[in-house]
């Protein structure tokens, strides 16, 4: 009854909005360029449970105090929402968190799902420029244990909107797990039907009526479209993980409308307050219509990556601001606004941090502090390199690599020139470690002491010196070290389940890859000879198990041979084995001998279920496993790679590089 009633009210305050952006604007918005001069105003209206932000060009009305997005008016469209959704399931941030049981044990599977219900608002600024509204969330002794205060900001001739919020656990308040926050939209489901994560990832997208009656297939995210509403859809599969994208790459993605052709964007200006670095995966966009920014998450990392706040821990984040951007164009183009989306984009990376949101826990660029330098690589022999391309960051500090595990804090990273050098702008105030890793490079980068950025610094540290993991010259190589299993073999999906985006590209990203390799190695596992096979043919991309056909998965022995002509006895070789990915896996890895225990294991590593997510790699990792001259054989070699769990078809590992070094002794000059 209640629901009704603001529901009534809010057609009203629509209607109301309607008119006053006839008379302040005539003629809609066709195009996608805005001329700031003659932009209308933002005006601010509250009334009783809603609040309208408006500024001539698109109009959002959140409920009031509860803080939630119900309707966003974009060029004719009274609402680009679902409005067959309650008004708490269209426009929201929500944390999924694991309350701590009577035995101090958090359980993942039955964390709960909170979406923030302000109970007060808040107009922090209100001006013809800029609207600034708060929406706090405030921990009462009891449910979720972090005090939120969530921000919309509008301002005058930008199409669309921002959103952050800043989160707080303070030392009261009980500890907690949090897996998961996020903020989503969930777009009109006859209206958006196209969309878009980048150049090549975009298409005619199912509708959740499809999924619905579609059949589900190894877990309740993936199914295969018997009947969809679109004909064309039909034997293809859907699983919302085949749109993931890496951090680095997903700052901008969404969804087009086809009547009219209004499109609708995610814009996240900056990791910096994502958790993981650049290179963590996550959910963008995906049937619904749902549009993501995902915060914190557990995807493709595990458990591991959820925040946990123990003994009254002390702890202040801001996520975001992200932007929603809406677009249309007078051509009715869809790439037009694409194009337009990217473009918008990249003003958006450029203007950050922003200037304009108002919180003091967001920092404005006079406040934060830069680093610069040049990192150098000397990778054995006595030339140093440049470390051309090498992603180089800033984050809280850690050992080498710990970057990928840190999920509190914030990371600041840039890709340095192909001279190696590299400028980080932008940082936060703080102690942090410098981290870097160099392309066909292996292992982690980092500087040893600790940097200490203050609001103004300019922090120069000259020439650094990356040396890494090598004992001796190279005896032979698989693969690319670049953390991914790209330029491995990624064989073909079975026909009967294939996502058509991936035909020609990303065929990683297709489903169930995992069960091609008892088809492609039917009797015997995967052998690799070195110079006489070709890895981007004969290494399979995951390390996986062996489906028998009758339901169960065995474990799996690869042999890479090798032919060595003159041993170096009194040396030692050395074996690296750097992993993109592994899963409920164990590696095992003997030496010329199968039977006997290892010489080698990883014991139980990872949950990162890149293989079951379609991800090319998960979280890395390195190996070295120095192996006695003497172990070594003139002639032919054997190297076992067990990956010893068993039991599922997730269960698995990916390779992103091997290398067998000798000791520089043996080098022939
Ligand atoms: C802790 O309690 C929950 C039920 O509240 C139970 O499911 C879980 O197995 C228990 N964990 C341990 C380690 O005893
Ligand atoms: C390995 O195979 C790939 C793909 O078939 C091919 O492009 C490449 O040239 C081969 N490399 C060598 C050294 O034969
Ligand atoms: C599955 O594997 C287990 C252990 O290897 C074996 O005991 C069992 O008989 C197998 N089941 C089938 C159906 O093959
Ligand atoms: C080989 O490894 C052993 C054990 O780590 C070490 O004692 C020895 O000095 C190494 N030999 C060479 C030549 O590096
Ligand atoms: C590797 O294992 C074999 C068989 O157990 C053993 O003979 C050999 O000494 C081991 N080598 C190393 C380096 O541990």
């Amino acid at each position: 009854m209640r629901m009704e009633k603001a529901r009534g009210l809010g057609l009203l305050v629509q209607l109301l909005f309607m008119l006053a952006e006839c008379s302040l604007h005539n003629g809609g918005i066709s195009d996608t360029s805005q001329e700031l001069s003659h932009a209308a105003r933002v005006l601010l209206q509250v009334r009783g449970r809603q609040v309208v932000m408006s500024n001539g060009l698109v109009t959002v009305t959140i409920s009031n105090p509860a803080g939630m997005v119900t309707g966003i008016q974009y060029n004719g469209i009274s609402n680009v929402l679902e409005t067959a959704n309650k008004e708490d399931n269209r426009g929201y941030w929500d944390f999924y968190w694991g309350r701590l049981r009577t035995n101090n044990t958090f359980d993942k599977q039955s964390s709960l799902a909170f979406k923030l219900l302000g109970r007060k608002m808040n107009v922090i600024v209100q001006n013809d420029n800029q609207v600034e509204i708060s929406f706090v969330t405030s921990w009462n002794g009891a449910g979720f244990p972090l005090n939120v205060d969530r921000r919309y900001i509008m301002l005058q001739g930008s199409s669309g909107f921002y959103s952050y919020a800043i989160c707080e656990h303070s030392e009261q308040m009980p500890e907690v797990n949090i897996y998961q926050a996020r903020i989503v939209f969930k777009l009109q489901e006859n209206k958006f039907d196209y969309m878009a994560i980048s150049d090549k990832r975009q298409r005619v997208m199912p509708t959740p009526t499809d999924r619905r009656n579609a059949q589900p297939l190894d877990y309740p995210e993936a199914v295969l479209f018997t009947r969809p509403g679109n004909p064309s859809l039909k034997g293809e599969v859907d699983d919302k993980y085949q749109y993931s994208c890496d951090n680095k790459d997903n700052q901008v993605h969404g969804w087009i409308s086809n009547n009219p052709i209004v499109g609708f964007w995610m814009i996240t200006p900056s990791n910096e307050f994502r958790t993981g670095g650049p290179l963590k995966q996550d959910l963008t966009s995906h049937v619904g219509p749902t549009v993501l920014s995902m915060f914190v998450s557990t995807h493709y990392a595990g458990e591991n990556m959820g925040m946990k706040f123990r003994n009254g821990e002390q702890w202040r984040k801001v996520f975001g601001p992200v932007f929603v951007y809406l677009n249309s164009a007078s051509n009715n183009q869809k790439s037009s606004l694409w194009h337009d989306a990217k473009s918008q984009m990249a003003k958006e990376t450029a203007s950050w941090p922003y200037n304009f949101p108002q919180s003091p826990d967001f920092l404005h660029a006079n406040q934060r502090g830069s680093v610069s330098g040049r990192l150098l690589v000397h990778d054995g022999g006595r030339n140093l390199m440049s470390a051309a391309s090498a992603s180089v960051g800033l984050a809280p500090p850690g050992n080498a690599g710990s970057w990928q595990y840190e999920n509190k804090g914030y990371q600041f990273w840039t890709q340095a020139d192909a001279k190696g050098n590299f400028v980080i702008k932008g940082i936060r105030p703080g102690s942090y470690n410098l981290f870097a890793w160099v392309p066909k490079i292996i292992g982690d980068y980092q500087y040893g002491p600790p940097i200490i950025v203050t609001s103004g610094s300019n922090i120069r540290l000259g020439n650094l010196v990356y040396e890494p993991p090598r004992t001796g010259p190279t005896v032979w190589e698989i693969g690319i070290a670049d953390r991914v299993a790209a330029e491995f073999f990624v064989p073909d999906p079975n026909p009967a389940l294939e996502n058509h985006l991936y035909d020609r590209f990303d065929k990683f990203r297709q489903y169930g890859l995992w069960n091609r390799y008892a088809e492609l190695y039917p009797r015997e596992d995967l052998i690799y000879t070195v110079g006489v096979s070709n890895y981007s043919r004969d290494w399979f991309f995951a390390h996986v198990t062996r489906h028998d056909g009758n339901g169960n998965y065995t474990a799996t022995t690869w042999k890479i041979l090798f032919d060595v002509k003159a041993v170096n006895r009194a040396g030692n070789y050395t074996l690296r084995v750097a992993l993109a990915s592994a899963n409920d896996a164990e590696l095992q890895v003997r030496i010329n001998d199968q039977s006997g225990p290892p010489n080698f294991s990883t014991g139980l590593i990872g949950k990162d279920n890149a293989i079951a997510r379609h991800g090319i790699h998960g979280l890395y990792r390195l190996y070295s496993i120095a192996i006695p001259g003497f172990q070594i054989y003139e002639g032919r070699n054997t190297i076992f790679l067990t990956q010893s769990r068993g039991s599922g078809p997730f269960k698995g590992l990916m390779y992103d590089y091997i290398r067998l070094e000798t000791t520089w002794m043996d080098r022939i000059d």
